[in-house]
């Protein structure tokens, strides 16, 4: 039964992030309907509609032409994040974008100035920090369980995006420095460096990059044109060092923990435990949490993501992820990149 306050949706991009998580928590939300999909793929539209509801829209055009929708997921390929978001935001209708926010810091700024104009909603989906381990986490850290922090080292490594987008392949967009800009560390990259920023409510200060192609290749055997791996040096603003490594080459499964050492101790967050996070004090005593597990590709438990948005929307809130978010943690990104091609620290220029 759907609430009287109902958000109207309309998922743009029918592929997997939409299949696993917003189609599916939007029609679990008591406070939002599916209006219907658009996607370039006709018969995946259509297919869609008929298992979640709502019609299939053939243009983003017709889209922002209907009155009747008042809010986009945009679940398309990361050039068009932008363009499509400031359309949705013009026309009057919030929007959520999923990582990484855009293609550059002119994107995010043009987007961010979209956002202010229209009096709408944007939020992003870095959904880590709606991790019920994350919260915890972060909890634990403020109240000072493990100490003053020293180190963090983070990872995000799964086997690679090829066989999870919904049109699987070697020459998936994924693996296109136009379609995509960033390899892995836009697209798992994104999730642990918004995570940081969360977890220790300070942004990154600079950054010393190494940036690898190890192992994928596209169709015709030449290696793809974005970095498989990235491993990356940050100082944080208020100090923090740490270290991250994000990978598509993990063939061994999915490593999505994260450790953070403190002067009473260490936090290990879905580390090789059963817990999801495991406190080791400095005098022996293990401390236990055990609060929802992850999300992982095999694995799909529920985001946050859109519960947030739809509350930001109902009541008429900022949601907790903001476009300042995705700019910062673009930000980062971008400039790791440029640190990998230069061979040096630089500075993160907001
Ligand atoms: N938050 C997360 O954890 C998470 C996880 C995976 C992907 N993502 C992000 O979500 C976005 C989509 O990723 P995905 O894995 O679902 O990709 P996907 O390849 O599975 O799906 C993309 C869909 O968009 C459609 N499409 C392509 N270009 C289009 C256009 N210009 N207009 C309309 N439709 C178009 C395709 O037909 C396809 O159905 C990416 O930006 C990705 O980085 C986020």
């Amino acid at each position: 039964m759907k609430d009287t306050k109902t958000v109207r949706v309309v998922v743009a991009g029918g592929g997997s992030i939409a299949q696993q998580r917003h189609l599916p928590e939007y029609a679990a939300n008591p406070h939002a309907e599916i209006a219907g999909v658009f996607d370039f793929n006709r018969a995946r539209a259509q297919e869609l509609c008929e298992r979640f509801g709502g019609i299939p829209y053939t243009s983003l055009e017709a889209v922002l032409a209907d009155s009747g929708v008042d809010a986009v997921s945009i679940c398309t390929p990361n050039f068009t994040h932008a363009d499509y978001a400031i359309q949705v935001l013009r026309s009057g209708k919030h929007v959520l974008v999923e990582k990484p926010m855009a293609q550059d810091l002119t994107e995010t700024r043009a987007m961010m100035q979209a956002q202010k104009e229209s009096g709408k909603i944007m939020m992003l989906g870095h959904n880590q920090r709606l991790v019920k381990a994350h919260m915890k986490a972060k909890e634990l850290l403020d109240a000072g369980a493990i100490g003053n922090l020293l180190f963090y080292q983070l990872n995000f490594k799964h086997a690679g995006p090829e066989t999870w987008t919904a049109d699987p392949g070697k020459n998936t967009w994924f693996f296109q420095k136009a379609k995509a800009k960033f390899g892995v560390m836009g697209d798992l990259g994104a999730h642990k460096i918004d995570l940081i920023r969360y977890l220790t409510g300070s942004e990154v200060k600079n950054v010393f990059a190494n940036m690898m192609t190890l192992n994928k290749k596209y169709e015709d055997g030449t290696p793809i044109d974005l970095e498989d791996n990235a491993v990356c040096m940050f100082n944080l603003q208020n100090g923090l060092p740490g270290i991250m490594h994000f990978s598509w080459t993990n063939y061994g499964g999915e490593d999505n923990g994260s450790v953070i050492y403190g002067t009473k101790g260490v936090m290990k967050i879905f580390g090789d435990y059963n817990d999801d996070i495991v406190l080791e004090m400095r005098d022996g005593v293990q401390v236990k949490y055990s609060v929802g597990g992850i999300q992982t590709n095999q694995n799909q438990t529920k985001s946050g993501v859109i519960d947030e948005f739809i509350s930001a929307i109902v009541e008429g809130r900022e949601p907790i992820v903001t476009g300042l978010d995705g700019h910062n943690t673009l930000a980062v990104i971008e400039t790791a990149v440029r640190s990998a091609e230069e061979g040096r620290w630089l500075d993160i220029e907001y």
